[in-house]
């Protein structure tokens, strides 16, 4: 890390609880890595306290900050100007400061924030390095089912309907959460086909995932310390077409990744959507192109194999 001096420039994450976040060290490697002169800090923000923080922010100098759970929805009242995903997605992960005006002293309207979510484009990323091939609209084009109705789940939605994905199946152990997902969605599916809500239970999801390309577990199913837990029925053959990306990167071979390479299908994990959604916030506060491969290194040697 370069040495903190009067010329550096902050940014941090605001969460509650923060302290297992991968992003401090994930974004510390990488301005090393560029040789800037930048430190990224963890913040544990009280629920009911992330205005306050973000004028803080503000007060005290910053460039920006990550939003993560719970504060994604409370940070965008303070905020400028909130990025179109952002609003459909209904949660900013990603607050630029603009401090343009800076040197007119605390006037107030010198400063600019503005709000970003980076995980629906990070997740698409991710899902290409992963190795999955959108064809556009050959063969009806592509068919997916998304397990979960969180924000994540939601981000992943948004990015498949924007990346042109012509049927997205939402599955859920809450129901009511899953229809409402797909309400909020609905402007951004092609046709009122495109995407629909069912229970998640083990027929759902083996019926809808024979006839699908892509699978995701949006959900913290297999999550430490519940490693033996899977959205996937024990003694069910997985389709060996399927590529499965899960969310889930603590540890990073889940349960369902098991399942998955054991069925010869492809497997995608969790890691790269946050390298990802990072390397997209690196470069909304730098300018420059994100270190992803130094930011993947930082993450992964932390991370339970
Ligand atoms: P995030 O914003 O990170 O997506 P979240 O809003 O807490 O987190 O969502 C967690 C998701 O995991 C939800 O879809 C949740 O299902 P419910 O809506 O029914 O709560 C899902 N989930 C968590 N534990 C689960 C379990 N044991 N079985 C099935 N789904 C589970």
């Amino acid at each position: 890390m370069p040495e903190i001096d009067g010329h550096t420039q902050l940014v941090g994450v605001m969460g509650w609880p923060v302290e297992h976040s991968l992003s401090p060290p994930m974004h510390n490697a990488a301005f090393a890595a560029l040789g800037l002169n930048w430190c990224y800090m963890p913040f544990p923000v009280w629920p009911g306290k992330v205005e306050a923080a973000v004028q803080g922010l503000v007060a005290l100098g910053f460039r920006g900050a990550n939003v993560t759970v719970p504060h994604k929805q409370a940070v965008m009242s303070p905020l400028d100007n909130v990025a179109s995903n952002a609003q459909a997605l209904g949660a900013v992960n990603t607050i630029v400061i603009d401090r343009a005006g800076d040197a007119n002293g605390p006037t107030g309207s010198a400063v600019t924030l503005a709000g970003y979510n980076t995980d629906d484009v990070g997740f698409i990323e991710a899902l290409v390095r992963g190795g999955f091939v959108f064809n556009g609209r050959a063969n009806g084009g592509h068919t997916a089912v998304v397990v979960g109705a969180g924000g994540a789940a939601r981000a992943v939605v948004f990015g498949l309907l924007k990346a042109g994905v012509a049927r997205v199946t939402v599955l859920n152990r809450t129901l009511e959460r899953a229809k409402a997902l797909v309400k909020a969605l609905y402007p951004f599916a092609q046709t009122s086909a495109s995407l629909r809500a069912l229970p998640l239970v083990p027929e759902t999801l083996i019926e809808s995932s024979r006839a699908a390309d892509l699978l995701v577990n949006a959900t913290s199913v297999g999550m430490w310390p519940h490693v033996d837990a899977s959205i996937w029925p024990n003694g069910v053959a997985l389709p060996a077409h399927l590529h499965v990306f899960d969310l889930v990167y603590n540890p990073l071979e889940t349960k369902l990744l098991r399942q998955v390479r054991e069925a010869g299908a492809h497997a995608i994990d969790g890691l790269e959507m946050l390298v990802r959604q990072g390397g997209i916030a690196f470069a909304l506060w730098t300018g420059q192109e994100p270190p992803l491969d130094v930011m993947r290194t930082a993450c992964a040697q932390r991370l339970k194999p």
